[in-house]
């Protein structure tokens, strides 16, 4: 029996890999990865590894990795259907009687729908009041159409009776959440008498809604729950317009208003995350489109403590960080209506580094006067400061926080200096078990697959990776007219096809959607490469990737049925689109 992918999809979804795999192996956390020992070979370090981000495994000693399917099926020794058997049993899931692949596909275009239906009233005679408020708030009439807001009637089932007389099911409105059920089996509009903001995906899809009270009602803002077209830690309002500005900067503020005023005022690389402290997932999908991070968060205590949190977030994925101060208002949308653009535009220039922000924080949680609160201060700066690299930096903030705590700062630096020592035995560590397990081998360990054009899989491998991570890639691919006749390995070329349908699908690229039909080692391959944190090679963007799949074609071309001539042709026109960027 053949899955639908999306079922494959969803089945996967409720069977995390970590939950799957300690069941049969015992696994600690090391970096942002679990680690244990490899059940399929003898070993007595651990370099079996589980990514619960990709919901992918792989063994760094012997090389078997892919998605929860083909652990259950080596683990359980069962073919492909019976491990998907075997994990809706688990997860207690019924099989599929049809086939639900167009499943998602509905849903994209049911939200769709449901946008232009509060599109339309918001500018019809009933939407009156909507607009009134929108337009009160500021927003011109090209923002409001820009951002698609819309209004949801005051009543308990327009919408209902809109989409379901579209030929879609209260069963598709309810996983959406665009529409409840009460205790008495009654289902009504979720939305009701507020404005809305539509949620839309970097590939352009509406995934979700975000419902605000025209008054101060509560709740202020009702968002759709999570569904299987959305996770609201994985997306960022505004990015479908964000990754198209000029430059590698976004702007990250805290609400929709926000992120909608600052487009306005001609800030169009502003995003928000979606009401919910920022993760490491957004963080990753910022890192796509942007080297620096400037955070304008809301001024008072918690929007600064959030802040802080984002900063770490952000760090952690080697982003740059500024952070915002903004004077005299509560928010970037409040700033903006009372300074103007340009006004905001001279903060952004002066925002603060992020070592001076922490220092001030932390300075601001202890009393200096008081011994103790002098020293605990100092040690925690010590510990900040020792992980700058720059020894200039670390010079220059420890005697900005000397001076907050009235000592000189050769005390600061030799306890800089202490802990410091500390935390490189501590990264030699970590440095020592990551030569232990190389995370790249050029060659792929089953000799079936051995590579004979290693530079030009490297890159076959570097798109498959990419494109896993963002699916926007598929127009560049598609413009390119890279198709799985430029792969050099067949199996990176028939992943390639298939990666190309899902996304044309609408559906996610997943390791899970994958596995069928992929032979047990070329899915382990297929681990490894969807392993690479940032999609492939950090150093190569797509644009190198293809220029190498099509110098790797015209070169074997020479030798083959391929003509030499229009190969060639092609590589010149490659080089002079992507010259500039090659290193
Ligand atoms: P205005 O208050 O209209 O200026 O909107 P704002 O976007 O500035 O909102 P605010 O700064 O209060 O909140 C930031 C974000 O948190 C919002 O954009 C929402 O995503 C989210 N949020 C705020 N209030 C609520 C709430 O009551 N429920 C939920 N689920 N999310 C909220
Ligand atoms: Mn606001």
């Amino acid at each position: 029996m053949a899955f639908s992918e999306s079922f494959l999809e969803d089945l996967s979804s409720r069977c995390d890999i970590y939950d799957v795999v300690s069941r049969y192996v015992t696994l600690k956390k090391s970096g942002s990865n679990w680690f244990g020992l490899c059940p399929f070979h003898g070993e007595k370090t651990p370099s079996f590894s589980v990514n619960t981000e990709k919901q992918i495994f792989h063994c760094f000693g012997c090389g078997v990795g892919g998605s929860v399917y083909n652990f259950i099926m080596k683990i359980e020794n069962l073919t492909f259907p019976e491990s998907v058997e075997f994990l809706a049993n688990m997860a207690g899931v019924s099989l599929p009687k049809e086939d639900f692949h167009d499943n998602r596909k509905r849903l994209y275009n049911l939200n769709l729908e449901a946008a232009k239906f509060f599109r339309d009233y918001l500018f019809s005679e009933q939407g009156k009041e909507g607009l009134a408020y929108l337009t009160g708030r500021g927003l011109n009439l090209r923002t409001i159409r820009r951002f698609g807001l819309g209004f949801a009637p005051d009543a308990w089932s327009v919408l209902i009776e809109a989409m379901t007389a579209k030929g879609y099911t209260k069963e598709e409105l309810l996983t959406l959440g665009l529409a409840k059920r009460n205790k008495n089996g009654r289902i009504y509009d979720q939305f009701r008498n507020r404005v809305i903001f539509p949620i839309i995906d970097i590939r352009g899809n509406v995934v979700a809604f975000g419902g605000r009270l025209m008054d101060d009602g509560k709740p202020k803002y009702l968002n759709s729950p999570e569904s299987p077209i959305f996770s609201k830690s994985h997306h960022l309002f505004a990015l479908n317009y964000a990754k198209k500005s000029q430059g590698r900067s976004l702007i990250l503020a805290e609400g929709y208003m926000d992120v909608i005023a600052l487009h306005q005022a001609g800030f169009t690389q502003a995003v928000a995350s979606l009401g919910t402290s920022l993760t490491t997932d957004q963080a990753k999908l910022m890192k796509r489109f942007a080297d620096e991070i400037i955070i304008s968060y809301d001024a008072d205590n918690a929007g600064q403590t959030a802040a802080t949190r984002a900063a770490e977030i952000l760090k952690n994925v080697e982003l740059s960080i500024k952070i915002l101060k903004i004077p005299g208002a509560k928010d970037p949308d409040e700033f903006i209506k009372a300074n103007g653009a340009e006004a905001f535009a001279t903060l952004l220039e002066s925002s603060e580094e992020h070592m001076m922000f922490t220092l001030e924080r932390i300075r601001n949680q202890y009393d200096l006067n008081d011994n103790e609160g002098r020293i605990t201060f100092l040690k925690e700066a010590a510990s900040i400061l020792a992980k700058l690299p720059s020894p200039i930096e670390r010079e220059i903030y420890a005697s900005k926080a000397a001076q907050m705590a009235f000592v000189g700062k050769d005390v600061l630096l030799s306890e800089i200096d202490r802990k410091r020592h500390a935390y490189f035995k501590e990264q030699k560590k970590e440095e020592i078990k990551k030569t232990m397990h190389p995370e790249r081998n050029a060659q792929p360990k089953d000799r079936a697959l051995h590579y004979t054009d290693l530079k030009s899989a490297r890159a076959e491998e570097g798109i498959l990776s990419m494109l896993a991570l963002d699916a926007t890639c598929i127009r560049q691919l598609e413009k390119e007219q890279i198709t799985q006749a430029d792969f050099s390995a067949p199996f990176l070329g028939n992943i390639y096809t298939r990666m190309c349908a899902l996304v044309n699908a609408g559906q996610p690229v997943t390791a899970a959607a994958l596995s069928q039909g992929l032979t047990e080692s070329e899915m382990s391959e297929l681990g490894r490469i969807l392993s690479a944190p940032s999609g492939g090679d950090e150093s190569m963007a797509l644009e190198d990737y293809i220029f190498i799949l099509k110098e790797g074609r015209a070169r074997r071309g020479a030798v083959s049925q391929i003509d030499p001539m229009l190969a060639l042709r092609d590589l010149h026109k490659a080089k002079k689109s992507y010259g500039g960027n090659l290193k």
